[in-house]
């Protein structure tokens, strides 16, 4: 007979697609054996993507773990959407029917179905089957809460977003939260992505939990105001490096981590902005003026702008160095003579270089994945957020977690930054350290590394929810040992 199996629906893009891999295997290891992994493969809508996937879906079918791909029948576009949310989401909504056919035919139990947050049009299918259905969270718990409460805030809204409304929102667990904070999809865009953010929030209801990359340590006050009508599975976050471990068999280390080891203790700012994020070129003259200024050591990550006709930088693509940056900048900074800087014009390893000594403080767009990063790593933080739910990421940093220098944004000016704040805030960040705020900062990025590691380590919060949450797929009693 074979295993019962768990049935993953990740979305196709990179980020969100390798999240919930992450989030399924630890489910297959907590399991022990238990039950197999069959993860359902959407065709990606954009090319770059599909290529991305592809390779980890390679990878991830030779590890010899126990999980199998199957890929979903392709689909048409959706037309007429006028935001990403609303695409996506209809865009899985087409894959309803194959879903269903797919979990249908599979051999053994089917013990659960986990989708991604933006597949809640997936849970007919689970509820059709009666298959228990999770959905996998990737952002923060936070914005966990926004979307749950999408519905009771949508009275005070005019058309035009969170702005117009101007004040705070309150979100359970979390200090008020001024209107600019919030999501920049919710503040600016069309009330058609409120729309989408809002169904799935509803949905969320329907399953039977939510696993969140987060922990009780990170935001505790937020997990515990989340109704309980809703079970919430804290299971994060583990930083996982892949790769071989071994000294002999690892690669030549990265030119960003070389030039790293070159550097004293905790005195190299590092500025990036995710694999997607990118500033126009205003921009990146005040960042080089700010830094400049500053006087502190710093690796910039630099992508330039993307190609025509996409919306992100591409991994392959490298930036135009002599063309973003100031004359004469690099020869001020990054010479032989003078070496106090770095500027590397493509993607960059970010966990090795968070995770290095000369690395002091973490210029951030405040996506999750950097600022789990981040905390794991123990660097404090100065948020830049830019796009999706990162704004709120940031105020959370700063007001909620507190690991974080608060960095002034133009918000009149599409949240410019200008050199004499980014200067002020660099000195402020990496500086002695002797303003209350910093000091704190420091303390609590400290604190988090510790918790968050013992949060994942046997007997801690994470471990604990996934060992209860693997017992509850496998309809095992609460006291039953021996899932570990
Ligand atoms: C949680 O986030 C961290 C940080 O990006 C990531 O390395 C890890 O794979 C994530 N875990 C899950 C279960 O998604």
């Amino acid at each position: 007979m074979s295993l019962p199996t768990v049935v993953l629906v990740p979305c196709w893009g990179s980020g969100h697609f390798m999240s919930a891999l992450e989030a399924g295997k630890r489910l297959l290891d907590t399991g022990g054996g238990a039950f197999s992994l069959t993860v359902l493969l959407m065709h990606s809508p954009t090319q770059t993507k599909a290529s991305e996937v592809e390779g980890h879906v390679r990878r991830e079918a030779a590890s010899g773990l126990d999980i199998r791909f199957l890929q979903l029948p392709a689909v048409e576009h959706p037309t007429g959407c006028v935001d990403p949310v609303e695409f996506d989401s209809r865009y899985a909504q087409l894959h309803a029917p194959h879903v269903k056919s797919a979990i249908a035919s599979l051999q053994g139990r089917v013990a659960a179905v986990v989708v991604d947050l933006f597949l809640t049009t997936l849970l007919d299918a689970a509820h059709e089957l009666a298959v228990p259905a999770y959905v996998y969270f990737a952002s923060p718990a936070a914005f966990l809460a926004l979307m749950l409460r999408l519905p009771a805030l949508r009275g005070d809204l005019t058309s035009a977003g969170f702005e117009e409304k101007g004040g705070t929102v309150d979100l359970p667990g979390l200090p008020p939260v001024p209107a600019p904070y919030m999501p920049a999809c919710l503040v600016r865009a069309k009330i058609q992505s409120y729309d989408w953010f809002e169904y799935h929030g509803r949905r969320f209801t329907e399953a039977r939990g939510v696993i969140v990359n987060t922990s009780l340590e990170l935001e505790g006050s937020v997990l515990a105001a989340i109704p309980a009508a809703l079970p919430v599975h804290a299971i994060g976050p583990v930083i996982s490096f892949g790769g071989p471990t071994d000294d002999e068999q690892r690669p030549p280390a990265h030119e960003c981590v070389r030039w790293l080891d070159a550097q004293p203790a905790a005195s190299v700012v590092f500025i990036c902005f995710g694999s997607m994020g990118f500033l126009d070129a205003a921009q990146v003259r005040e960042v080089a003026v700010g830094l400049q200024r500053s006087g502190h050591r710093f690796l910039w990550v630099l992508r330039g702008p993307p190609h025509a006709g996409s919306r992100f930088p591409t991994d392959a693509a490298q930036a135009q160095l002599d063309e973003l940056l100031p004359e004469g900048f690099m020869a001020a900074c990054c010479t032989a003579g003078n070496n106090i800087g770095m500027v590397w014009p493509a993607w960059a390893p970010q966990k090795e270089i968070l995770s290095h000594a000369a690395v002091g403080g973490f210029v951030t767009h405040c996506g999750w994945n950097s600022v789990l990063e981040s905390l794991w790593f123990g660097v404090p933080m100065l948020p830049w957020p830019l796009y999706g739910e990162q704004h709120l990421n940031a105020f959370a940093l700063v007001a909620g977690v507190g690991a974080a220098v608060a960095l002034g944004m133009d918000r009149k000016k599409g949240f410019f930054v200008e050199a004499a704040e980014l200067e002020r805030a660099v000195r402020s960040l990496m500086g002695g350290g002797s303003s209350e705020e910093v000091t704190k900062a420091r303390e609590k990025a400290a604190e988090m590394r510790a918790a968050c590691r013992k949060a994942v380590a046997e007997g801690g919060s994470s471990r604990a929810a996934l060992q209860r949450l693997v017992r509850e797929i496998l309809a095992l009693p609460e006291s039953l040992e021996g899932t570990s």
